[in-house]
């Protein structure tokens, strides 16, 4: 029987063709490697979506939450949290602690000696979640609500509670602070009591003193956004390593796992477009943009590029990469490339070392969810050799 295959996104989102206005999207699409990289690193495009967070009450209110209503706010935010995000080489907490992440998740799947696991909701969601929560310095149980939160910015029903969407999901958050803000001093550390140490040291958003919504809006939006990334991707990394039957090589040979993460990350980036509004009229691939009409770039179709990646629909390790687009370009490129580069390494190679023999259920259809901002599969039914699972178990506790 053939492996299952990875589902791909609709056949539009790979095409590579002139800019064009979506009348459904409403926005501008750009698909070709020099439109996507124009849309990205020109001034005349920005990345604040200009709507007050306030009016965003419908939809994703933990995604907008950094990418704010002005330049100059979503500038501060991002001058908030990005020192935080660009770890330096050694010592860097968050770092040391993200093995054991995953080593706690593995013993809990390898332990019932079934030899099968659901990798998305058992391994890669809550592993890349908890590696959040560490860089939050916030105790592992927050963890579990991110997917929570991400399902309710989906769902279509009609709330059945009156309070805005952002309001519930800010409101924890907003506890949290003061209870942060009461226990001076307290063991934990981490991005959020850092930036309760910026706002007590006056530091300014948008021309007013550091609020503690503008903090929930950090918390929620990176604590989100950086765990569906880091799940998608892993969980498409190993996917496409099964119906390409890598798996074994990349057990075999673990300097193979960058290269499997960089290849995944261009088959699949796991945010596959972004978003700009043109500050100004500006032309782009030959398309003259009129100002205020919004601009979507979409890096899935650049990174299929034939006269970059031959064959590029094909996952193969050892392709030369050259720039990924996956973390996009300019001065939004992701701040985390690094810190999310090493989950994903840790991440993949330790699912692959603790599971033996692991292999996609041969009967699984895969699917996505879709339309979602970070497109990851939705569950991802495997097996394993759980004999040779436990004995690596037993020869990790022995050694
Ligand atoms: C596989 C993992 C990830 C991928 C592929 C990814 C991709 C991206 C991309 C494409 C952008 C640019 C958005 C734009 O131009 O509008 C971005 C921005 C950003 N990413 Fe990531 N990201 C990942 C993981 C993370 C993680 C783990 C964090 C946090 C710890 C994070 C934090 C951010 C932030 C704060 C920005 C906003 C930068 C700005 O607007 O200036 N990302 N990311």
């Amino acid at each position: 029987m053939a492996p299952p295959h990875v589902p791909r996104l609709p056949d539009a989102l790979y095409a590579r063709t002139a800019p064009y206005y979506n009348q459904v999207l409403r926005t501008w699409w750009v698909s070709t490697p020099d439109g996507v990289q124009q849309v990205l690193t020109d001034d005349a495009l920005s990345a604040a979506h200009g709507v007050p967070i306030e009016q965003l009450t419908a939809r994703g209110p933990i995604v907008v939450g950094m990418q704010a209503s002005t330049d100059r706010r979503q500038d501060d935010l991002r001058g908030a949290v990005t020192p935080q995000l660009r770890p330096p080489r050694d010592g860097f907490a968050p770092i040391r602690g993200i093995p054991e992440v995953a080593t706690r998740l593995l013993d809990q799947i390898v332990e019932p000696r079934t030899g099968q696991a659901e990798l998305v909701k058992e391994y890669t969601q809550p592993f890349a979640a908890q590696a959040m929560c560490l860089l939050m310095g916030l105790p592992v149980a927050v963890a579990s609500n991110v997917w929570r939160w991400l399902e309710e910015q989906v769902d279509t029903a009609a709330p059945t509670d009156p309070t805005p969407l952002w309001e519930r999901q800010w409101a924890p958050w907003l506890a949290l602070l003061d209870q942060r803000r009461a226990q001076p001093g307290s063991e934990v550390g981490g991005l959020v009591d850092y930036l309760l140490r910026l706002q007590a040291g006056r530091y300014r958003v948008d021309g007013r003193r550091m609020s503690d919504e503008d903090i929930a809006a950090c918390c929620t939006t990176l604590l989100a956004v950086g765990a569906a990334t880091v799940a998608a991707s892993i969980a498409s990394t190993v996917a496409y390593l099964h119906q390409y039957e890598l798996i074994d090589a990349v057990r075999a040979e673990p300097t193979l796992v960058a290269d499997a993460v960089r290849e995944a990350l261009r088959c699949e980036p796991p945010l596959p477009t972004v978003r700009r509004r043109a500050r100004t009229a500006v032309e782009v691939d030959g398309q003259r943009i009129p100002a205020g009409e919004w601009v979507t770039a979409c890096l899935l179709a650049a990174s299929h590029d034939p006269d970059r990646w031959p064959d590029p629909d094909a996952f193969k390790l050892g392709r030369a990469q050259g720039q990924t687009l996956a973390f996009g370009l300019g001065e939004h490129r992701c701040p985390a490339e690094d810190l999310a580069a090493i989950e994903l390494q840790v991440g993949l190679s330790e699912v692959v070392r603790r599971l033996p023999g692991l292999r996609v259920e041969p009967t699984a259809v895969l699917e996505r969810r879709w339309p979602a901002l970070v497109p990851g599969l939705v569950d991802l039914p495997c097996r394993f050799d759980a004999d040779a699972a436990i004995a690596v178990k037993q020869q990790r506790a022995d050694g």
